[in-house]
């Protein structure tokens, strides 16, 4: 019996040429408010932008998308899961959302997790319970149909894999499941949402899978027995308590596009860390860049008129691989403690912390296609006599300005500095106030140090952070003529660019 026709005939209901399953939310009447104007583009009022990281993740791009969704009327995230975390200040408020879209404490924006995402569904309620518990709608979220379940073994074989890989091979992973539940996807061994609302072919599924999700957890040492019908039982729940939110949401996002809406995707994760363009094999399994958006959405690149990227002013990861510019105390304390929250979100591991690396973010510039440029926690550094910012790789006195692919290459690599005279320390009021008055308010040497990052990136800077709160954002294309490339090359006239002292680990 093919999967989807059970006993009692199809229980598949086809509707204005769109295929729904029973009990699914139907698109075209919950979303009406979001349609209307036929796709042109000259009518569309406000563009679809991207919003990447453009490092290790844990750039700040949570505030960047909640500063951005003020004027949005949908935020859709298109990659990573849970391993996310993406934290938002509203007033006294904190919010750390791993897989909500970071637009949800905003109820006229429609957040969507699209189909690229691994919803886990136990963390998914949970984040839903705990947002209505603080008072809190969720009548906004849709989640699609077509996005990948984390189930049970996907987590154990997280830890399993890691453990099989070992030192040099393992990324340090979240051990959210999300490695194990792209490997399914691909391999099509997967669960989607809309098998859970589905108990036949649920059922069908889990028969054909379970077994062999045994034997694989077996074959690497695992002693998890799983119960078929408890997973069965606990899953069909989860289907049960997510049905109201979940959507054709390539449809909404596609309808709302025509409508001339604001639509902005927020990615997880970063750059560095993208399945495909990352240091793999230690970043992510998912791609972290703009144009994940299009495939992890239902959407094409037409749709995306804008894409900015998200750097901390300087670096950080959690997890494994090499990392260039890497530093040790004092200053490691100092972007730890003045960071505030240099710990992972999720891992709650101290992250490792580095100066900003210009290869990494003329790679993230490039291969994301950025148009505008955010630079978050340029307060973080305030209080140093010095800041430091790679310009170029040296390997064996082969200056590298593009980042390699080889893994024991960059390991090898030492980073050639350019050093900037430091600014002063702030309160947090007077960070707020510079905050409000714009750019030309920052202190000079903080202004020199983003105008030589922008110019060696390319990319207009459009946002500048120096806190954690809304207000704490300088919106630069407030101020500024429409943007246009700064010119590659630093105007002001540098120290000249010391070589680290680092010894190169051969
Ligand atoms: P995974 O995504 O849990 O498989 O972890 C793979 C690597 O990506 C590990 O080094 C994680 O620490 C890192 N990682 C995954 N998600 C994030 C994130 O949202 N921020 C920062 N690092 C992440």
């Amino acid at each position: 019996m093919p999967w989807g026709v059970g006993p009692g005939g199809p229980p598949f209901i086809l509707s204005n040429g769109l295929s729904v399953l029973s009990g699914i939310r139907r698109v075209d009447a919950a979303d009406e408010h979001l349609l209307s104007a036929p796709l042109s583009r000259a009518s569309r009022t406000m563009p679809g932008t991207v919003v990447v990281g453009t490092q290790f993740g844990d750039e700040g791009k949570g505030k960047i998308v909640d500063v951005l969704a003020e004027a949005s009327d949908l935020v859709v995230r298109f990659n990573g899961g849970a391993n996310a975390g993406h934290t938002v200040q509203v007033g006294g408020e904190q919010f750390a959302f791993r897989l909500l879209p970071s637009g949800i404490i905003r109820p006229k924006v429609l957040n969507v997790i699209g189909n690229g995402v691994a919803v886990d569904p136990g963390q998914l309620l949970e984040e839903i319970d705990a947002l209505r518990a603080r008072g809190h709608g969720v009548q906004n979220l849709r989640v699609s149909d077509r996005a990948h379940i984390v189930m049970p073994w996907h987590k154990t074989l997280d830890e399993l894999e890691e453990k099989a890989k070992g030192a040099g091979m393992a990324a340090g992973t979240t051990k959210r499941g999300i490695g194990p539940v792209f490997e399914d996807k691909v391999g099509r061994w997967g669960i989607r949402v809309t098998d859970l609302l589905d108990d036949i072919v649920l059922r069908k599924k889990l028969d054909a899978i379970y077994p062999v999700k045994q034997k694989v957890s077996r074959a690497f040492g695992g002693t998890d027995t799983f119960s078929l019908d408890a997973v069965y039982n606990r899953y069909r729940g989860y289907g049960d308590r997510l049905r109201e939110f979940v959507a054709d949401t390539s449809v909404v996002v596609h309808d709302a596009i025509r409508g001339g809406k604001s639509v902005l995707f927020e990615g997880a994760q970063g750059t560095l860390l993208c399945v495909d363009h990352g240091v793999y094999p230690y970043g992510t399994s998912s791609a972290c860049v703009a144009g994940a958006a299009t495939v992890g959405v239902g959407i094409g690149p037409s749709a995306i008129d804008r894409v900015v990227g998200v750097a901390k002013a300087f670096t950080s990861r959690v997890g494994e691989g090499p990392f260039p510019t890497e530093v040790d105390d004092p200053v490691a304390s100092h972007f730890r403690e003045r960071g505030g929250g240099e710990y992972g979100t999720v891992t709650r591991r101290p992250r490792r912390v580095g100066w900003i690396d210009l290869v990494m973010l003329r790679y993230a510039a490039r291969v994301n296609g950025l148009t505008d440029l955010a630079v978050t926690k340029i307060d973080v550094l305030a209080g140093l006599e010095t800041v430091q910012a790679a310009e170029a790789y040296d390997h064996f006195d082969t200056e590298l300005r593009h980042f390699p692919a080889n893994m024991r290459v960059l390991a090898e690599c030492s980073p050639e500095y350019r050093d900037f005279d430091g600014w002063e320390d702030l309160p947090a009021k007077e960070w707020r106030r510079i905050a409000g008055k714009g750019f030309d308010a920052l202190p000079k040497a903080a202004q020199a140090y983003l105008r030589w990052i922008e110019g060696e990136v390319g990319v207009p800077l459009a946002f500048v952070s120096v806190g954690r709160g809304r207000e704490d954002t300088i919106d630069l294309r407030k101020a500024a003529a429409p943007a246009k490339a700064p010119e590659r090359k630093a105007t002001e006239s540098p120290r000249k660019p010391a070589k680290t002292k680092a010894s190169r680990r051969r």
